[in-house]
């Protein structure tokens, strides 16, 4: 039957990626593939506790409600640390980080207006783009030092004039790259001076492996950097909570779009992340969750170095879930990945994922994910996996 769609809609047909997608998560499969925590990380007790404690004190829990006041304050304090200053009246909370970027792109963008955006990013960003058939400004990104900032200049110079430009400056997904601080403040200072607004992505920025971490965009631009945030890699991703910092000005219409969409974000689990947030065990989860992380994150790079043959690279990523591998120039990586499964039983996600209609293939390239295995089941995957390039 052909059903009733809109023409962006008819051209939704599932990707060979997403038929190989299918076998990925099949009983036996080791996978490196998707960018899932590591459930046994979830603060379980402390959210039963706190759970327990909101179900207690107010039947509102349960109730229709607005947008939590006490946690719009408890961000302002989180994105304090991030190194970003603002106020709860520029917090808006979201259904998670998804939903805030698909909700930013619905209020900011035009039908067929340019998008400007990397050569390798977030499928889930392309999806939200999708209803609106944009044209991408396509700009180089490299997994060593990312977005090619003169790229976005150049193009900016050069009259475009993006509706956005779609950014991570942390722990990017899938290159795994954070950017320099001289980036973050090029590309502030390109927003403000050619009025170019971004999105800024910071879904992993909370995960940082090392000692320094830098402020994102949004630190050092506040009137055209439009922040997304989440709780889904810092608490859970079940309970569908995240942020926008935006000017103020926004909020009104973004409750608006966001009333048509879902009504409201769960009231229960806002207040249950605040009684969380509020009893102080935060900063120990957070901990925790770095340690073990960067412990997986060690033993993948470990054994990278160990299995993977020549010609192969790699960076080491200061922060997030994902190393991005690639193979010499001409392989292709989804082709290898039906043989994996076959042959070794060990998934991961194929270059072309992540690529961009009218930028360069990513065919090559490979996303690893170390935060869901424990090191020996991490050691293991890449082990099978230098299996199969060994044999080519
Ligand atoms: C880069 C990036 N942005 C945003 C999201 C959306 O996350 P959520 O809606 O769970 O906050 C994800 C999820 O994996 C992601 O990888």
């Amino acid at each position: 039957m052909e059903l009733p769609l809109a023409s962006w809609a008819r051209q939704l047909q599932p990707s060979a990626i997403q038929d190989m997608l299918q076998n990925i998560t099949k009983p036996g499969i080791l996978s490196l593939a998707l960018g899932l925590p590591a459930a046994e990380l979830f603060p379980t007790q402390g959210m039963a506790e706190a759970a327990a404690r909101v179900l207690a004190d107010q039947a509102s829990a349960l109730q229709y409600g607005a947008s939590l006041l006490p946690l719009r304050e408890q961000v302002v304090a989180l994105m304090a640390r991030r190194g970003v200053r603002c106020e709860p009246d520029q917090i808006f909370l979201t259904t998670g980080g998804q939903q805030g970027m698909s909700l930013l792109a619905r209020l900011m963008l035009e039908p067929g207006q340019p998008v400007m955006m990397e050569d390798r990013i977030y499928s889930g960003f392309q999806q939200v783009l999708e209803p609106f058939q944009p044209r991408r400004v396509v700009v180089r990104t490299d997994p060593r030092t990312g977005i090619d900032v003169d790229a976005v200049e150049e193009r900016l110079r050069a009259g475009e004039k993006p509706a956005f430009l779609y950014a991570m400056s942390d722990a990017h997904n899938p290159l795994g790259v954070s950017l320099a601080q001289r980036q973050r403040e090029r590309l502030a200072a390109l927003a403000r001076e050619y009025r170019m607004p971004i999105i800024e992505d910071d879904a992993y920025g909370f995960l940082q492996y090392e000692e320094q971490s830098l402020a994102p965009i949004r630190g050092h631009e506040d009137r055209w950097v439009f922040y997304v945030g989440s709780f889904s890699k810092i608490l859970a991703p079940a309970l569908r909570v995240g942020w926008l910092v935006v000017p103020r000005e926004m909020i009104p219409r973004l409750a608006t779009m966001k009333e048509s969409s879902d009504i409201d974000t769960t009231t229960f689990t806002m207040r249950m992340i605040n009684a969380f947030l509020a009893s102080g065990q935060f900063e120990t989860h957070l901990e925790r969750l770095r340690g073990a992380y960067r412990e997986r994150r060690d033993a993948m790079l470990r054994a990278l170095e160990a299995h993977m043959p020549r010609g192969t690279v790699w960076a080491r990523p200061s922060a997030g879930m994902f190393v991005w591998v690639e193979l010499p120039e001409g392989a292709d990586t989804l082709k290898l990945l039906a043989k994996s499964l076959e042959l070794e039983k060990v998934a991961y996600l194929p270059g072309q994922a992540f690529s961009v209609p009218g930028g360069r293939s990513a065919a090559n390239g490979m996303r690893l994910n170390f935060s869901n295995c424990e090191p020996a089941r991490i050691e293991e995957g890449v082990a099978r996996l230098g299996r199969v390039l060994q044999r080519g």
